[in-house]
């Protein structure tokens, strides 16, 4: 069942939590429609792709999404663009790193003109009548990695940052009690070997506590609601050790 996050009647923030079957990795899709026009973020790959499409008509003409956003280049984030770009004139957006690989999902062609290259700072993306903010998470986890800040729901849809490994029940539930997700939604674990390094995290952190975020929500597990919570996951992020912090010569050895 869709979750809808936020609806203002001019604005809408809807999660998909529940379409990956199989072996896949859970993981969340969201949709925001601002007046008519919609954005799909991280849609992944060929496990949602048709049960995506039949969810999103739900709320806006399929053929109104203007964009497909990826954070990153992972096949649970964006494996499905040939797909989207064939039945859509939507572009899709991503790290100007990543820009060149997304054809290699796509027909021969298809790619053309139908991408929006992200400037390793980041850029505002007007969507219907609001505006969205594309903020950078680098190697949090992958080289030219961004985040979508709504300054309207304040939501900061937080990618792989935040992510914990749970079923899709729980996935789109808010977290209540932070010290247990930590432990049980492998959710330190996951950060600790796919986050690159605590200096990545730090400044990351800084640069959120200077937005209005109401809500984090990442595109695997549970979500951080409130402001308390939401202060309480940069705190643990803030001071995690992951990455490159972690490794030792036993991490080099010939096998
Ligand atoms: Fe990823
Ligand atoms: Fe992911």
């Amino acid at each position: 069942m869709p979750v809808t996050l936020f609806d203002d009647g001019n604005h809408k923030c809807i999660a998909f939590t529940d379409l990956v079957e199989g072996n896949g990795i859970q993981a969340n899709q969201f949709l925001i429609v601002n007046r008519g026009e919609g954005m799909l973020l991280d849609p992944g790959g060929n496990l949602t792709y048709k049960h995506l499409l039949a969810e999103i008509a739900k709320f806006t003409l399929p053929a109104h999404t203007r964009y497909i956003f990826a954070s990153h280049q992972d096949p649970d984030i964006v494996a499905s663009a040939n797909g989207w770009l064939l039945i859509t004139d939507a572009k899709i957006v991503i790290a100007q790193e990543w820009t060149r690989f997304i054809p290699h999902f796509c027909l021969k062609g298809l790619t053309e003109g139908r991408m929006i290259a992200i400037p390793p700072h980041g850029m505002n993306l007007e969507l219907g009548q609001g505006v969205l903010k594309l903020i950078p998470a680098h190697f949090l986890h992958t080289v030219g990695n961004f985040q979508v800040y709504d300054p309207i729901s304040k939501i900061l849809f937080s990618g792989d940052v935040g992510a914990s490994l749970v079923d899709a029940q729980a996935a789109g539930l808010a977290v209540e009690d932070f010290d247990a997700h930590a432990a049980a939604g492998h959710m330190e674990a996951f950060h600790r070997r796919y986050m690159c390094s605590n200096k990545a995290c730090r400044l990351w952190v800084q640069m959120v506590r200077r937005l209005d975020v109401e809500w984090i929500v990442p595109q695997h597990g549970g979500s951080f609601k409130g402001k308390a919570m939401v202060n309480r996951f940069l705190d643990w992020f803030e001071n995690l050790e992951c990455g490159t912090d972690l490794l030792t010569e036993a991490d080099f050895r010939i096998p």
